[in-house]
């Protein structure tokens, strides 16, 4: 299972898609290190990676929301924010050995980003093009 791109996830604006495809790629790569049974400790870095890429990802949408004036800027911070506490449980628990099942992490930030841009990032595509 890999995650690919494509225009259907297209938010119509170059970096933030440029974006959204370096997280694939780290969620890829996350995946990858659970397939060939890498350790937690392997596994908490690469999520870790995850997640900085992830928050420098939200902080430049958040920026690009607020530039544009998109009125539901706070519901979709609190989505961000969800997301980043999701994950941080799980660091906590590959860090504390308490290792979760990491083909279920997997398919909870697939789902969550795949949802996300397609329901979320998708209003606020809408919104700067409506303008
Ligand atoms: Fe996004
Ligand atoms: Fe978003």
């Amino acid at each position: 299972m890999t995650i690919e791109w494509n225009e259907k996830f297209s938010v119509s604006n170059t970096a933030i898609d440029a974006e959204h495809k370096s997280l694939f790629d780290a969620l890829n790569s996350f995946y990858q290190g659970v397939q060939s049974g890498a350790s937690n400790e392997s596994l908490a870095a690469l999520l870790t990676k995850l997640a900085d890429y992830a928050a420098t990802h939200f902080r430049s949408e958040e920026i690009f929301m607020k530039k544009i004036g998109f009125p539901e800027l706070d519901r979709h911070k609190q989505e961000h924010q969800a997301f980043a506490e999701k994950i941080g449980g799980f660091l906590e628990s590959y860090n504390s050995g308490k290792a979760p099942a990491s083909f279920e992490v997997t398919h909870f930030i697939m789902d969550w980003i795949v949802n996300h841009i397609k329901r979320e990032d998708m209003k606020y595509a809408k919104f700067s093009q409506g303008r």
